[in-house]
């Protein structure tokens, strides 16, 4: 190695040193953290196209109950763009308010990326879709709260009408005294409207409702995919599990790099309760939520969804 070549070594080492410099704000300024990250290759892309990362694309709308390919699908596990693709992703336009173009539009993009919930936006079939007065099929229904399947619930008695929740994560993430009140403030907010009483189970007492903080596979039929994706996912009546990811920055009073544990918390016990995905943007039932934000309200649409369930109490 020659001396001429120190010019040549120190540009790149301080090529290196401006792109560390540069590389947390960039990972940053991203909406989605990292694991949907895959979606901003695919911007643009339609019908009849055959890219890297379609696949995914595929693994994602049936992750959250778009798409549904059968065994004698030709285009289940390749990368090829096809015709129910296409179709799957006018389903998630429509749910999300979008012109349904059927190809990855920036704004189609922007809001697949967005950090979200676990839970599928469509099960078995059910949900309930947002039609614009003006969009391509001109007419519209109201936006509305989505049940589960069978209308579930937790069966309510003067003698039974108290629900015990306890904390029980494989991974520590934030403490006790901090996630407590949290929690508390979140079930608070539907007991306001609903028959039941929270209560936290004593030592050894069973619960109905376990609440915790778990990692990638954690025992349950759907894992955690790290940071970034999905936040926390629950189930519905009566199976009362409540889990966050616990590989995402979570705050009690969130930077706009962190998420709001009273926000997803009210959000999850939502689903505890009985109540899906609603298409209502300012609905806690809302699927999709965006770093730093605080939404630690029931909009009226959540409350109607919860008095459809459990009746007028209060
Ligand atoms: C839908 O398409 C119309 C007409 O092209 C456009 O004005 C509108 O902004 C689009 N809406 C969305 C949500 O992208
Ligand atoms: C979906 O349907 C299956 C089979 O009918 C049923 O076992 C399951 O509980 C349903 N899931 C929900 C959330 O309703
Ligand atoms: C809550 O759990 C207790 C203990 O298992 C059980 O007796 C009770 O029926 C459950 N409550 C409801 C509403 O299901
Ligand atoms: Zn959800
Ligand atoms: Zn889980």
């Amino acid at each position: 190695m020659g001396l001429k070549n120190y010019p040549t070594l120190g540009l790149q080492a301080f090529l290196v040193l401006v792109v560390m410099f540069m590389l947390p704000p960039l990972l940053f300024s991203k909406p989605n953290g990292h694991h949907f990250e895959f979606l901003q290759n695919l911007q643009g892309s339609h019908k009849g196209q055959k890219l890297d990362g379609v696949g995914k694309l595929k693994r994602y709308l049936e992750k959250f109950g778009y798409l549904h390919y059968n065994d004698h699908s030709t285009h289940a596990n390749d990368e090829e763009f096809d015709d129910q693709l296409e179709s799957a992703v006018k389903t998630y336009q429509l749910k999300y308010g979008l012109n349904e173009t059927g190809h990855l539009c920036p704004r189609t993009t922007e809001m697949m990326m967005m950090p979200r919930c676990g839970v599928p936006d469509i099960i078995n079939g059910t949900t309930r879709m947002k039609r614009h007065k003006h969009g391509p099929l001109s007419f519209h229904t109201v936006s509305h709260f989505v049940l589960f399947q069978g209308n579930r619930k937790w069966p309510y008695s003067i003698n039974q009408a108290h629900l015990i929740y306890k904390f029980e994560s494989s991974v520590p993430v934030i403490h006790i005294r901090l996630l407590r009140p949290a929690i508390v403030q979140a079930f608070a907010k539907w007991e306001y409207v609903i028959p039941f009483k929270f209560v936290e189970a004593r030592r050894g007492q069973v619960a109905n409702i376990t609440i915790g903080f778990h990692r990638r596979n954690h025992g349950d039929p759907v894992g955690f995919d790290g940071p970034g994706g999905t936040l926390a996912h629950a189930f519905p009546p009566t199976i009362g599990m409540f889990h966050y990811d616990a590989d995402e920055k979570w705050s009690t009073n969130p930077k706009p790099n962190e998420m709001d544990l009273e926000t997803i918390a009210i959000h999850e016990i939502g689903h505890v309760l009985g109540l899906q995905h609603s298409a209502v943007p300012e609905a806690i039932m809302y699927g999709l939520f965006s770093p730093g934000e605080k939404k630690r309200r029931l909009h009226k649409d959540d409350v109607l969804g919860i008095r459809t369930l459990y009746g007028l109490h209060r």
